[in-house]
């Protein structure tokens, strides 16, 4: 049973454990998709990248959304199966819990979600009083990786546990932008906590670039100068390819397919296949 718009916030309960969860042939490349500010292009990054592998590059791959909004859900609902379980249960307990154990399947036979989870706003406070609380989901993915190619981190808009334990998990970290001078001013934030954590925690942590999203093509010297901004902080982070704005990629959400099926020859559908393609490259994957 596929969900339903109205069904797609509902939460669930967690299924059994398997404990016994056996090791898959594959080792997934974990990508984190964070930035600390609202409305930059995370969810619509995850969803366009995750079915873009899937479905033109044969891969098979992950969603991992670890926002309480469950966005990702909302944004596939015509897409993902009923089923699977909390990810907050799994995390509050990684020594005896893999991700694998909840996740759910879509209509597309290689791409796969967690489901949502509103228990997600708890578990940042849980989570607080915990010693190793920036490891719970690297823990709960050690053989879960193994059954996949790529897994895709949605994390939420702020730098709190829930992303740092993304970004520790990570192999990568991919920063959307919107072209703003505002959204560039919160990329800091975010460069901040990946140099805590490269330094502390996970000295691997690699930046795989800043992605600028909801480009207007017709503002030539704003998006001059924001790229100046950019380059001029972090030097050369940006990727080669840009998304634009594309109506097309909020009108797929609000059917709950992804661009690839409902527009596919959007520009959003051919940008971010750009950048998909881009990235396998970037990553030797
Ligand atoms: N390139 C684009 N062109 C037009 N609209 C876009 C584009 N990218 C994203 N949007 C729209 O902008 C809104 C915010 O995008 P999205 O949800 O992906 O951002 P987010 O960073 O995940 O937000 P949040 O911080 O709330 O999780 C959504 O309505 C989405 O459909
Ligand atoms: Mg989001």
């Amino acid at each position: 049973m596929r969900l339903s718009f109205s069904t797609a916030l509902e939460s669930r309960l967690p299924t059994a454990p398997r404990k016994a969860l056996r090791p898959g042939g594959r080792k997934a490349r974990v990508v984190a998709v964070a930035a600390q500010k609202g409305g930059v292009g995370k969810t619509t990054t995850t969803v366009c990248l995750a079915a873009a592998w899937a479905r033109f590059h044969g891969k098979r791959v992950l969603v991992v959304d670890l926002d309480p909004q469950a966005h990702v859900t909302v944004a596939l609902c015509g897409m993902v199966e009923a089923g699977g379980g909390a990810l907050s249960e799994v995390l509050g307990d990684p020594a005896a819990h893999e991700v694998e154990e909840i996740v759910t399947s879509t209509r597309l036979d290689s791409l796969f979600v967690t489901p949502p989870d509103p228990g997600l706003i708890r578990l940042e406070d849980r989570l607080a009083s915990r010693l190793g609380k920036e490891r719970a989901l690297r823990r709960a993915l050690e053989i879960t990786r193994s059954h996949y190619d790529l897994i895709l981190l949605d994390c939420p808009p702020n730098v709190g546990s829930l992303t740092v334990n993304g970004l520790v998990a990570a192999d990568h970290v991919l920063i959307p932008c919107a072209a703003t001078a505002l959204a560039v001013s919160g990329v800091g934030g975010l460069m901040q906590v990946v140099d805590e954590v490269r330094g502390d925690l996970h000295p691997e942590l690699d930046v795989l670039g800043i992605l600028l999203t909801q480009v207007d093509g017709r503002n030539g010297r704003t998006n001059a100068a924001i790229s100046d901004m950019v380059t001029g902080s972090w030097g050369d982070v940006l990727l080669p390819v840009e998304i634009g704005v594309c109506n097309s990629l909020p009108q797929a959400q609000l059917t709950g397919r992804d661009v690839f099926e409902y527009a596919p020859s959007s520009r959003g559908a051919h940008q971010y296949r750009a950048l998909a393609a881009c990235l396998l490259d970037a990553m030797g994957a």
